[in-house]
């Protein structure tokens, strides 16, 4: 992982910005994102699997922002989208269709047909069902679709049971034992051309093991559907290539992934798609967020509470995620707390008996590791307002997405 993100005078900074002063122009809670982190991470990416025929297409659902899209899509990097909302902020972003894949376990057919109006490169079916949806929208539009098939590969791999996906007992993918009807399928419908083989068997997925074991059940239904004749142009691995959230538990770098994985698919006739939305996104951006109050509790515990919550970073909560929280300023005490929002619920938190520098109301806490499905999974809960964001470019900042007003907040009722 990158570090865009460190104490310089003994304030914490995003590239050669302080956070304290970001906070002070732009309010908080306010998410600081590093554009240099971003384009670091995805060239770190892009070097490790540079002898592979691949196509990386980031996972905009780990930040969907529109500069940040346009940041990884400077660097020739495409999408991959798993709804019409994310197509939509692909293209507006400037992405060229012909450089998006469009995914999906529930497209619905306005989706679809969304999809092949925009000339997506490749839209991806998990169901013998939704094959045919896709062929009726593409008759309908008088189009052949070029379809991936995203393929179950039975691999459980080692992660947080809410985000494994390559297991049988999850609604993702077809399994091995519902291919040769899919293939049939294939023949049989006109307005469908397999093209590419899916599989995408989780998220921050440490060890390399369980994507050999997946890639190489891959390329047993690539050289089955090979076989039948079918023009097989796209191997897509999906995403889960992990980041480092815990400085203690390092993720494994991106390289230990391709020295495995290279030698198992450079010489099959494919291009490689890749879809890393953690690994560029996570480590990108850190939550500002002010301590409004301390407390003790008779029982001794200790709270700092935040203008931040689950809100803002549902991570802790929905996942028991590790994140750092850092002081923005230095500070030689520290106590054991626990960090916690406005939020009422008890899950709002950041981190529980945590170490942390002895700051004082009024000063401000980052929590790192925030790039990654932090702003995007954002709530209007309790009311909230989602909040600013500002991406850090050397010593530039610029908003990239207003604080929401209360305005907005009822916009849409009537
Ligand atoms: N491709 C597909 C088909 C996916 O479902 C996902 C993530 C990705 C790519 C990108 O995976 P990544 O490289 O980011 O691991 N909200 C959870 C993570 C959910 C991941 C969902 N799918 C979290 O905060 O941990």
């Amino acid at each position: 992982d990158s570090h865009f993100f460190s104490y310089s005078d003994g304030t914490l900074s995003c590239e050669s910005l302080k956070l304290d002063e970001l906070a002070r122009q732009y309010g908080t809670p306010l998410f600081v994102t590093s554009r240099q982190s971003l384009i670091s991470q995805y060239r770190a990416f892009e070097e490790a699997f540079a002898a592979l025929p691949h196509f990386t297409c980031y996972s905009v659902k780990a930040n969907f922002n529109l500069e940040v899209i346009r940041t990884l899509a400077a660097e020739g990097c495409g999408c991959d989208v798993n709804s019409g909302g994310e197509l939509y902020r692909a293209l507006k972003a400037g992405v060229p269709a012909e450089k998006i894949i469009m995914a999906g376990v529930g497209k619905t057919e306005e989706e679809i047909e969304y999809g092949l109006n925009s000339g997506v490169m490749m839209i991806k079916a998990e169901s013998t069902a939704e094959l045919k949806a896709i062929n009726r929208v593409a008759a309908r539009l008088g189009k052949v679709a070029q379809v991936g098939v995203r393929v179950t590969p039975n691999v459980t791999a080692e992660t947080h049971p809410y985000i494994t996906t390559g297991d049988s007992k999850e609604k993702f993918g077809i399994d091995e034992a519902g291919l040769a009807e899919v293939f049939d399928l294939f023949k049989a419908l006109t307005n469908l051309e397999l093209h590419g083989l899916d599989m995408h068997i989780g998220s921050q997925i440490f060890d390399p093991e369980y994507y050999v074991a997946a890639t190489q059940k891959l390329l047993e239904v690539l050289e089955s559907a090979r076989h039948l004749g079918f023009d097989i142009k796209w191997l897509d691995l999906g995403g889960g290539f992990p980041a480092t959230y815990d400085p203690q538990k390092p993720a494994t770098p991106i390289t230990k992934f391709a020295e495995k994985l290279i030698p198992m698919l450079d010489d099959k006739g494919v291009t490689v798609i890749f879809e890393p939305g953690r690994f560029i996104a996570a480590n990108s951006s850190v939550l500002v967020t002010k301590i409004l109050y301390r407390k003790k509790n008779h029982a001794g515990k200790e709270f700092f509470i935040v203008d931040a919550g689950m809100t803002e970073l549902i991570r802790p909560a929905l996942y028991q995620s590790h994140h750092e929280v850092l002081t923005v300023k230095q500070h030689d005490k520290s106590v054991v707390a626990d960090v916690v929002g406005p939020v009422c619920e008890s899950s709002d938190f950041f981190v529980r008996h945590r170490t942390i520098g002895d700051a004082p109301e009024g000063e401000l806490l980052a929590v790192l590791s925030s790039g990654a499905y932090g702003a995007v999974m954002g709530t209007n809960y309790n009311g909230r307002r989602r909040p600013a964001e500002v991406m850090v470019d050397g010593s530039e900042a610029k908003l990239i997405r207003r604080r929401e007003t209360y305005e907005q907040l009822v916009q849409n009722e009537i």
